[in-house]
């Protein structure tokens, strides 16, 4: 497969009929569904509330209710690009996806690409995980993916997840980083520290982000 990326500004709004970007101008759900009025919500009477059916609405407003101080989590620092993906093997024997059809099919996507732990001001240059998140726009739908240049992820049990990434960030009283928190969190149990041995090696500060490796290794960990 090949992914061909061009560095042209991230536009907010698609309306996809077929998997093509028809009018920019039209915004949609967070799935790509396009609105037909963005501003039109559906009330119980014409002051009553807003029913969990408004699906568009909620999908708005639960966008913007998750919205969090980034610096305290993991990937707040990145940028994005737009292109295409390639189909250049078959792999029809391993996926009936359209978007792997044939070979030379062209998919439009967006990509952004981030550091793990970096947060605003970090350097680009840091040893850090790097990840990307892709979205494909195809003709059924958006398929989202995302994946990190890391062989082997630093925990095992997802419950660990808010533990890794404060220890790994700054003390939000002392807006410090915590070296005790850090080596103790990644030292202290066998798959962490394996994950720690990958990202010093040669992974933990690649050539670009053109030199990215993608392994699904959070989509498929398991206990
Ligand atoms: C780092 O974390 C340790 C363990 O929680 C704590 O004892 C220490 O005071 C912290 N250091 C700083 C500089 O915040």
């Amino acid at each position: 497969m090949k992914l061909i990326l061009t560095t042209i500004p991230l536009i907010t709004c698609f309306s996809l009929v077929n998997g093509e970007c028809q009018d920019p101008t039209v915004a949609t759900t967070g799935s790509g569904i396009p609105l037909r009025d963005r501003f039109a919500i559906r009330t119980v009477g014409c002051r009553g509330p807003v029913p969990m059916e408004a699906a568009e609405f909620l999908d708005d407003q639960s966008h913007i209710d998750r919205e969090r101080i980034p610096e305290r989590i993991v990937h707040a620092k990145g940028f994005g690009a737009k292109g295409f993906f390639e189909v250049t093997n078959d792999i029809t024997k391993y996926s009936a996806a359209k978007v792997f059809s044939s070979i030379g099919k062209k998919t439009r996507v967006t990509v952004r690409f981030s550091n793990g732990f970096a947060d605003k001001g970090g350097a680009d240059t840091q040893t850090d995980i790097r990840g990307y998140s892709i979205k494909f726009y195809t003709e059924e739908g958006i398929w989202d993916l995302v994946a990190l240049n890391l062989r082997v992820f630093v925990i095992n049990d997802p419950k660990l997840f808010s533990s890794l990434a404060h220890a790994s960030k700054r003390h939000p009283t002392t807006n410090l980083m915590n070296a005790t928190t850090f080596w103790d969190f990644l030292t202290l149990r066998p798959e962490s520290t394996h994950g720690l041995m990958w990202l010093f090696s040669q992974t933990g500060f690649p050539c670009s982000m053109r030199n990215l490796n993608a392994f699904g290794i959070n989509t498929f960990r398991e206990r």
